[in-house]
Order: structure tokens, then C-alpha cells, then sequence
């Protein structure tokens, strides 16, 4: 079956980083058949997160704000891998995309797309690619993708140079090969240290009520108060041994936290 990309485009215009997405688009599907859809954030009906955090502390169908932030996050839900692209703007995302990131800000704490890929692609006139690229990757994989190794494009203002567009299109057939292995490969990635230090500290601040009340259900429904990871994983024991240590720290903070908002209530 056809594997889905959804392309969550942060330019807000037809331009450069489009130029390049639709290049990459043409060579993954020379690989095997792989279907996209494009999301324009620009034409998109996504208002700016006023900061409530109704979305955390109740639950994201608290969010006061109606638009098309539902929609965006089905479509990406129902895909097998998803692309977020966006130039550099002043050394960051596009606002357009940072926007979106905000109004998802509530997965940080309640992950949902695991066994699904994720790719940036990020295109830059000079500087500041590489960072974005590793901001991009590490936000998704707190989100609970499978990151691919992204794509970063130094792209000259006007026709680039014979030189400049084969080493171009060189880094984007890589990208495309790249990407495509990853959707087909079932395996879910191993966790490293920092992962499962985070995942068993973080639970065992959901597991007491310290948590906030949402996270606290997602946590239980997902069987995640107990289990060793996210998704059924061989850790090896030095890595459980340090989730060990992270989680029974972490409680011992949350008791001491807890004791104090206790005495405050006296
Ligand atoms: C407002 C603005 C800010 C930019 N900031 C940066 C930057 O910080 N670093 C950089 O290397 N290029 C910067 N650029 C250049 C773009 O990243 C580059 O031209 C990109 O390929 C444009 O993609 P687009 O056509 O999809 O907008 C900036 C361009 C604009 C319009």
C-alpha cells in the first residue's frame, strides 16, 4: 500500500523551500508509490496561541480558539510520515510554522505519534539551518516520531551555479532515499539514555498529583505508569538502571513539592 506524506509547509509564499520540496516529492516517488498532501500554513486558518493553558492543564478540546488546528493534526495523525519544511527567517522557523508548533505545544506532554516518521527540510540564503534542523528534530521526537536525518539547503538568490544545483540535487536524492527507507522500516527506534531518563522522570511526576490532571489519564490509558518505555522496547541494563535512578529522583522532588504546597494550604 501507497505510504502518506503530509508536508506541513512553513513558507508563506510559493518560493525556494517549495521549489525544493517538490524536487524531493518527485524523487521519493521514484522509489516506490508514495502519495502527498501539502498543508500551506499561510492559507491555513490558525489563530496565535494567546497562552491559557487550557490545552495543558484541561485537556487541547479546551483550546477557546476554533479553527483549522483539529483538521491539521488528523491529517498528520493519519499519515505514515510527515515533512515539516520552512526557510531560515532571522535564524528561526517561519512564524507561520512556530505558530502551529504552539498550538501543539500540549503533545510535549502527551506524545502521540509514535511509529510515524518525520523529516525536516529547511532551505537557508547564508546561516542558521543547521540549528533549525536540530530544533525541528528535537521537538519531534518529543512528539514521539521516528526522526530521519533532515535536509538543509544553502539556496543562491538568483540561478544557482551548475555546481551549486548538482550538489543540491545530490542532497536531496540522498534525503529521498533516506526518508523512504525509514517509512518502510517497521522497527521502532531504541531509546538512548537521555530518552529514557526523560520518559521515567516525567512519568513518575504524572504518577503523583503533581501531574497535571490530563497528562496524568494520558498516562494511564497508554499504560505508560508502568511500563519501561513508550512502546515495548529491550532496554539494556545500564539504561534501566538509569531510569532507576531518574524516576526515584524525580519522585523524591515531587513529594518534596507536594509537601510544600501542603503546608502552604495549612
Ligand atoms: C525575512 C527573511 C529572513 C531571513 N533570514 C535568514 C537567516 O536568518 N539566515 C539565512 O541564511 N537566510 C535567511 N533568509 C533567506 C531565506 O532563508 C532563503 O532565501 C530561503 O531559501 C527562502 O525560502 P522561501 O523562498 O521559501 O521563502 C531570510 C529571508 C527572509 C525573507
Amino acid at each position: 500500500m501507497a505510504k502518506k506524506i503530509t508536508v506541513i509547509m512553513g513558507s508563506p509564499h510559493k518560493g525556494r523551500t517549495l521549489n525544493v520540496v517538490n524536487r524531493f516529492e518527485l524523487e521519493i516517488k521514484k522509489l516506490g508509490e508514495v502519495d502527498f498532501e501539502y498543508i500551506f500554513l499561510n492559507i491555513a486558518d490558525l489563530k496565535e496561541c494567546r497562552g491559557c493553558g487550557a490545552c495543558l492543564e484541561k485537556g487541547e478540546e479546551h483550546c477557546p480558539l476554533k479553527d483549522d488546528r483539529g483538521e491539521i493534526f488528523n491529517t498528520m495523525m493519519h499519515s505514515d510520515g510527515v515533512i515539516f519544511a520552512t526557510p531560515v527567517y532571522s535564524l528561526q522557523v517561519t512564524a507561520q510554522l512556530k505558530k502551529l508548533l504552539d498550538r501543539l505545544a500540549y503533545i510535549f506532554h502527551r506524545p502521540c505519534f509514535f511509529h510515524k516518521s518525520f523529516l525536516p527540510i529547511v532551505t537557508q540564503g547564508v546561516y542558521g539551518a543547521k540549528d533549525v534542523l536540530k530544533y525541528l528534530d528535537e521537538v519531534a521526537r518529543f512528539w514521539g516520531f521516528k526522526t530521519c536525518p533532515g535536509l538543509g539547503l544553502t539556496v543562491a538568490w538568483e540561478n544557482p551555479l551548475p555546481s551549486e544545483e548538482e550538489k543540491i540535487n545530490h542532497e536531496i536524492n540522498n534525503a529521498a532515499e533516506r526518508f523512504f527507507r525509514q517509512l518502510n522500516n517497521e522497527a521502532d527506534p531504541i531509546p538512548g539514555l537521555k530518552e529514557v531518563a526523560i520518559f521515567r522522570s516525567v512519568r513518575a511526576f504524572h504518577s503523583t498529583n503533581g501531574g497535571m490532571a490530563p497528562d496524568h489519564r494520558y498516562y494511564q490509558e497508554h499504560g505508560w505508569l508502568d511500563s519501561e518505555y513508550y512502546y515495548p522496547v529491550k532496554l539494556s541494563w545500564y539504561k534501566k538502571l538509569l531510569g532507576n535512578w531518574a524516576e526515584k529522583q524525580a519522585l523524591k522532588q515531587a513529594e518534596k513539592t507536594n509537601k510544600e504546597k501542603e503546608a502552604l494550604r495549612l
